[in-house]
């Protein structure tokens, strides 16, 4: 089987971006854009892939990681150069040669392979990855002669007015035989509108050679759009938002409206779970079968279990069981574990706190640090004082409790199995399986004092 090579050029500032971020790490769904392309190229079965890097280095060599090789290009003169400094790693080898730009993070793994199967059994020096652009505006255009066969790609700058009309365009991929594409660049030369050695001019040198070059047009031009500026990184995410969306309504989501729902790369959707609008679903998420979750609520690397419904709230690092309610406005924040058929209702905060079966919290509470055992019910201000200006301190609560309204848990505390708190109680100390604590102040009224007070104030 002929070897197969991919070269990455990442090595661009991206100047359009008008940013500090380098180009080709700004995030479409949250991923670096040069992520999706090494992501793509996973089911090729290359023999090497190599990124060109330059602008931030550092940060896209330590992002990518050992899923590439490296090559430095010190000064960004242009595509053609930039893949000329692959030479030494890559310039003496038989085989096919994919060349992707970093910027073009939405064409898939199917298309590279489509473009290399058409590349080699066509028995062509180069084949460029083609496609009809509504707007073909800043692309390089497609430049064929009369017999229709590809001559060579001009680049927005230095075409003339009709060439600007034409709407194949060149998406900045390619499949090359890699020995013809090493000695090709060797003419390539920077005379040209932006005084670039543009990748590009190997085409032409190519056809001089009287050698076959070929175009494969795709016909998904969304797929192949290039992210020069923060217009086109809006047009990616939109398009990458739609992609996802479509595949998890294929396979039984029913997304009530898909615009206005964001789903990560990593996110698992179980059949029969209904999305409702305003929602962000992200990270290493799995939501069980027939669960609902929205309007507006954000889910982060957690697991919500079957038939859970969770509305107008935040859930972050945490594990949610089956048949559990949380909202509307609830905030689940790092670690919160809650079993099944619990209950965390309105402006209930919990944090590095379990929950166990049954359990419910209903409105307004702050839980952290806690254990909690199963059936447990908290009246509506319950709050655990866990923090004491410099520690942080546990609260249990065993199972079949009962807190009463706007008590205070000092911890460390245990509240025993059974037990209830009196509403308003500041408990301090440990509170006995089945007892009863009180710990408010008792009340006194003063028979008539109310009316000897306005008395005094007329
Ligand atoms: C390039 C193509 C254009 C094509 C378009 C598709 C050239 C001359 N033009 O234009 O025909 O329609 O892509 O999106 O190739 N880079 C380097 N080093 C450099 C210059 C660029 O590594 O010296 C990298 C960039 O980081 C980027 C990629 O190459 O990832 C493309 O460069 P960019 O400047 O965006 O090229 P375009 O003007 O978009
Ligand atoms: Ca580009």
């Amino acid at each position: 089987m002929v070897k197969r090579f991919a070269v990455v050029l990442a090595a661009g500032q991206g100047t359009r971006m008008k940013s500090s971020l380098y180009k080709v790490l700004h995030p479409i769904a949250g991923r670096p854009m040069v992520l999706h392309v090494i992501d793509q190229l996973k089911s090729l079965q290359l023999n090497k892939t190599t990124t060109v890097v330059g602008y931030g280095a550092e940060d896209v060599t330590s992002i990518i990681g050992e899923k590439s090789e490296y090559v430095t290009q010190e000064e960004q003169l242009g595509t053609g150069h930039a893949v000329m400094q692959a030479e030494e790693l890559l310039g003496s080898l038989e085989g096919t040669t994919l060349i992707v730009c970093g910027d073009t993070p939405l064409i898939t793994g199917k298309t590279y392979e489509a473009l290399i199967q058409h590349h080699e059994s066509s028995g062509a020096k180069a084949t460029i990855l083609t496609t009809n652009a509504p707007n073909p505006t800043g692309y390089g255009r497609v430049i064929r002669n009369e017999d229709n066969e590809v001559e060579r790609i001009v680049e927005e700058s230095d075409a003339t007015e009709s060439e600007r009309r034409i709407q194949e365009i060149n998406t900045g991929t390619y499949c090359f035989d890699n020995r013809a594409l090493f000695e090709a660049l060797q003419n390539v030369s920077n005379d040209n509108a932006q005084g670039e050695y543009y990748l590009t001019d190997v085409i032409e040198i190519l056809k001089h050679r009287e050698e076959k070059v070929e175009a494969y047009l795709t016909f998904d031009y969304d797929e192949t759009i290039g992210i020069n500026d923060r217009v086109a990184l809006a047009k990616a995410e939109t398009i990458f938002k739609s992609r996802v969306n479509e595949q998890h309504m294929r396979n039984g989501v029913t997304i009530i409206d898909p615009d206005n729902c964001y789903i990560g790369p990593n996110v698992i959707i179980e059949q029969d779970v209904t999305i409702y609008p305003g929602t962000m679903i992200t990270g290493k998420t799995t939501i069980k079968s027939k669960a609902t979750i929205g309007p507006n609520t954000e889910i982060q690397n957690s697991t919500i279990g079957e038939e859970t419904s969770i509305r107008q709230s935040v859930v972050i690092d945490s594990k949610v069981g089956n048949h559990v309610k949380v909202g509307p406005y609830a905030h689940l924040r790092p670690e919160t574990d809650l079993e099944d058929e619990v209950r965390v209702g309105n402006f209930v905060e919990l944090k590095n706190a379990s929950l166990g079966k049954g359990s419910k919290a209903s409105h307004l509470s702050y839980i952290g640090d806690a254990q909690v055992g199963s059936n447990v019910n908290f009246g509506c201000g319950t709050i655990t004082v866990n923090y004491d200006g410099v520690k942080k301190h546990e609260t249990v609560i065993k199972s079949d409790a009962f807190i009463g309204c706007n008590t205070n848990l000092i911890a460390p505390v245990t509240i025993g199995k059974g037990a209830f708190t009196a509403a308003g109680s500041t408990i301090t100390k440990d509170v006995p399986d089945h007892a009863l604590s009180v710990a408010r102040s008792k009340q006194v009224n003063k028979e008539n004092y109310a009316l000897r007070l306005t008395k005094r104030k007329k």
